[in-house]
């Protein structure tokens, strides 16, 4: 049976994630209402505006506003289906914070009508669906839910966990295989349903704990490789070996295809994601939690080394070009870039520091203490510096010519310069 869905479907979250769905779903004609708690992202939304930079999204959202097809609202509306799209931050002992997640469910439950669909789309550790699916079930005992086994359920409630790559998200949206788990093969097959207007990917049915745990694993796969390149890097650069040399030489077998170092692993994915799996299996997650460990380490190497070079002059300057936690992206969530400016801000705090980023117009908050950064634009924080430190590939920063950095010392964590 490969049903497609027909009827109203609320999202919430209007986030990097439910807007770019929502706006999938729109253009299919299907009338879409965006929540979130957030009045000004609800305020964007209403505008057919984007309150973050996503390439292709704005031209979107205009449009799917301009036709009537989206809207937005603070209040959770009934509808035919309902997808989860609220962040999922990990806790302080790292154990995952379910709090958007259960109360995006508590809002849900009491507009629920028999025959409705619940997605969660949210990154979450094995089990959460059941969760949702109990919450839900505590605040309406009339609705029957989905269990194993058996039939007639009144709601269908699945996981389907999202793998987009921040900067194209409009494109992998669209063509990125999905995995749809439901508590029953009924409640996926009806989850399904929603994925097959606008997914060109393939769709492949499971169980919600194996869509749950794989969502963990792809990230946690990314963590580790990365952590080896990292690790490759420390290493190579002991034995004063070019790590960039290396690794291009290694990935000429043709099994081999070693990732490239950075100053360490950010956004809010692959540094969290990693941790759901450890909680849910502390003993047996040892190559997990060290490469964790690994990648949350080189921001503190990264910095160290720009204070070594400092030491190499009398009152030095320094540049950091980049603060978002990835190329050509306005995201700065666990970015490591934002980390090593402000472990050097504060090893050096007599040292000026010009920072500098083409997407990031206000200094990040955890830098607003150092006295000693001064957002600048790139061409003058390199005039300006003795020590220049690449920390994101930004297009401009790449194409800068070399004459402007002769005479520097340069630290290129990305190995763009090379
Ligand atoms: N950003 C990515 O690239 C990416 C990729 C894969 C998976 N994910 C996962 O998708 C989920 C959402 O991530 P995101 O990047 O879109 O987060 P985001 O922070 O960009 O957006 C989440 C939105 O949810 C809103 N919100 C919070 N609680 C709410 C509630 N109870 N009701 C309605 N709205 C609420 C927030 O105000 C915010 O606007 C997370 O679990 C994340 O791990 C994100």
């Amino acid at each position: 049976m490969t049903d497609v869905f027909k009827g109203r479907l609320a999202i919430l979250g209007m986030g990097y994630i439910g807007l770019p769905t929502a706006v999938a779903i729109a253009t299919r004609g299907i009338d879409v209402i965006g929540v979130d708690v957030n009045p000004a992202a609800v305020a964007a939304v209403r505008r057919g505006e984007v309150p973050f930079v996503e390439p292709d999204l704005a031209v979107g959202v205009s449009g799917a506003v301009a036709m009537g097809r989206l809207t937005a609202t603070t209040e959770t509306p009934e509808a035919d289906a309902f997808i989860i799209a609220v962040p999922t931050p990990f806790n302080e002992d790292r154990t995952a914070d379910l709090s958007y997640v259960k109360a995006a469910a508590e809002q849900i439950a009491p507009m629920l009508r028999s025959g409705n669909i619940v997605v969660l789309e949210s990154t979450s550790p094995p089990g959460t669906t059941q969760k949702v699916c109990d919450w839900i079930g505590a605040l309406r005992p009339d609705l029957k839910m989905p269990r194993d086994g058996e039939t007639g359920a009144d709601i269908y409630v699945a996981h389907c966990p999202e793998r987009v790559l921040p900067g194209r998200i409009m494109i992998e949206i669209i063509t990125n295989d999905r995995v749809v788990g439901g508590l029953t093969p009924r409640c996926a097959e009806k989850a399904a349903s929603i994925y097959r207007l606008f997914a060109q990917g393939e769709i492949l049915l499971t169980d919600a704990a194996s869509a749950e745990m794989a969502k963990l694993v792809e990230n946690a796969y990314r963590d580790v490789n990365l952590a080896f390149a990292n690790e490759i890097s420390l290493i190579s650069e002991s034995l004063h070996i070019d790590v960039w040399e290396v690794i291009r030489l290694a990935n000429r077998h043709p099994r081999v295809n070693i990732l490239n170092p950075g100053p360490g692993v950010g956004g809010h994915c692959i540094p969290v994601d990693p941790w759901f799996i450890v909680s849910a299996a502390p003993q047996l997650s040892r190559l997990i939690r060290t490469a964790r460990e690994v990648n949350d380490h080189r921001p503190h190497h990264v910095a160290a080394q720009v204070v070594e070079k400092a030491k190499r002059f009398r009152s030095p300057t320094v540049a950091c070009l980049g603060l978002t936690f990835k190329a050509n992206v306005d995201d700065v969530r666990e970015s490591p870039a934002i980390e090593v400016v402000g472990l050097i801000a504060k090893a050096l705090p007599e040292v000026d520091i010009f920072v500098s980023d083409p997407y990031v117009s206000v200094m990040p908050r955890q830098l607003s203490e150092y006295g000693n950064l001064r957002l600048e634009g790139a061409h003058q924080a390199v005039e300006r510096a003795d020590i220049v430190v690449l920390l994101v590939e930004h297009e401009p920063f790449k194409a800068m010519r070399h004459t402007r950095l002769g005479g520097k010392v340069i630290y290129d964590t990305r190995g763009a310069w090379h």
